[in-house]
């Protein structure tokens, strides 16, 4: 549990709190790179509370601004994208990507005015199909992560954000669950499933290690890019199943998978306090994705805004006969089932309500490194700097060893991750 001045302190992101101050030191996923067309439609943004708008210039140059014109506050979601800039509908001032005033016809060019105004815009980076930004202090800006999957070939990967209804941390905390597999996601009959794709749209074969026997036994360590917990289930009598989710500071993760599974990656980025943006890309290490299996396996088809169509209001369609002789949840689609164990706590749940278990270590680990670094930060010790040359070899992977081995020995932590003194530091 988490005393509820700690819940508050680790659930608000809005700009000005302590925890909003140190997601501001990384690098946020923001948009997919197709959701912005050149001098095309401007998209409103919520990231971390902030009201803003993502639009493309007649360049193909990436803004992130405020919403709200700084002459009077109209939307500039409204305005008009063309000619290198985006312009208010309301008096016609006009703004390029990095906020500066281009054009102020309502007042005398000769006044010097347009020279003072400054619309907030944010610094973008472009790659791998998605757009990035950095919302923090100009001069600790951190180089642009360097993951994995962003050095695969185009067609192994998918990404899809989706609008969460509830707190980033509850649905971070699901990802570093082991324990959940084994219930949420059990489809209760062996599921056949296309090369390298985890489960069906049902959930995951009874037999596979993830579902096979809670509760499984878990370590952690700490690493240079946060958390390393390693799960280990049974096979067989004479084999134990090892596996890995890493956990990124402060919010990407790899969840567990097995040689021969395409990777998961994900990113949990606050909309506001009561909703996140997460962020889910898939990827296969050796050959183009099979798109419509994952999609078909994750089960979310979602409207304009991102929201999924199976939601709360209709109870995730939940089906009870299902629950007989289909699945543990009676919901079709995996990322549907995460969605619903995760939403229906609430936008924030209760933390000094909840009784943890052995099997919440992950959980905790998660939070009190969260919570000792935004303690940090407020006495001045800057959050830790990602290790690119190293994080680029980092995902999640899974080996059936002699059950005699230990989870050090089958699944040994490379010496490049290992914390070393002075490391990190920006
Ligand atoms: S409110 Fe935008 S130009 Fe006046
Ligand atoms: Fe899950």
């Amino acid at each position: 549990m988490l005393r509820h001045e700690d819940n508050v302190l680790i659930t608000h992101t809005n700009p000005g709190t302590p925890m909003g101050d140190l997601f501001r030191y990384y690098w946020i996923p923001c948009v997919g790179s197709e959701e912005l067309v050149a001098d095309g439609k401007p998209l409103q943004l919520k990231l971390l509370g902030e009201d803003l708008v993502a639009f493309r210039d007649s360049e193909g140059k990436v803004g992130l601004v405020d919403e709200r014109c700084p002459h009077r506050g109209t939307s500039l979601a409204f305005g008009i994208n063309a000619g290198c800039g985006l312009t208010c509908m309301y008096h016609g001032w006009k703004f390029d990507v990095n906020g500066d005033c281009i054009d102020l016809p309502s007042e005398p060019e000769s006044s010097g005015f347009r020279n003072s105004i400054r619309l907030k815009s944010y610094p973008t980076h472009e790659a791998n199909g998605i757009i990035w930004a950095y919302m923090g202090p100009a001069e600790k800006q951190p180089p642009v992560p360097d993951f994995y999957w962003m050095n695969l070939p185009e067609e192994n990967v998918m990404a899809e954000r989706v609008w969460q209804d509830c707190n980033y941390l509850q649905v971070m905390e699901n990802d570093v669950d082991y324990v959940h597999a084994a219930f949420l996601h059990k489809a209760h009959n062996t599921q056949s499933v296309e090369e390298g794709v985890l489960s069906s749209d049902l959930g995951i074969d009874p037999n596979h290690p993830l579902v096979k026997n809670p509760p499984v036994k878990q370590a952690v360590e700490s690493t240079n890019y946060g958390k390393r917990y390693i799960g280990v289930g049974k096979a067989d009598e004479t084999t134990h199943a090892f596996m890995e989710i890493h956990y990124i500071f402060p919010f990407y993760t790899y969840p567990p998978r097995f040689e021969g599974e395409d990777g998961m990656w994900h990113a949990f980025i606050p909309r506001d306090d009561h909703s996140t943006w997460s962020w889910d890309v898939q990827f296969s290490h050796r050959k183009p994705i099979n798109r419509q299996a994952q999609h078909d396996r994750r089960g979310l088809n979602l409207d304009k805004d991102l929201r999924k169509l199976r939601n709360l209001s209709n109870s995730y369609e939940q089906d009870r006969s299902l629950m007989i002789d289909g699945n543990f949840s009676g919901i079709r689609g995996i990322a549907n089932q995460d969605h619903a164990a995760t939403e229906t706590m609430g936008p924030i749940v209760d933390r000094s309500k909840e009784h943890l278990g052995t099997s919440d270590m992950p959980i905790i680990q998660m939070r009190r490194m969260l919570l000792n670094a935004v303690a940090d930060l407020q006495e001045g010790i800057e959050p830790p700097l990602l290790d690119n040359s190293t994080l680029m070899q980092l995902y999640s992977k899974g080996v059936y060893a002699p059950k005699e081995k230990t989870w050090n020995e089958a699944l040994p932590l490379d010496d490049k991750y290992a914390i070393k003194q002075g490391a990190g530091k920006r």
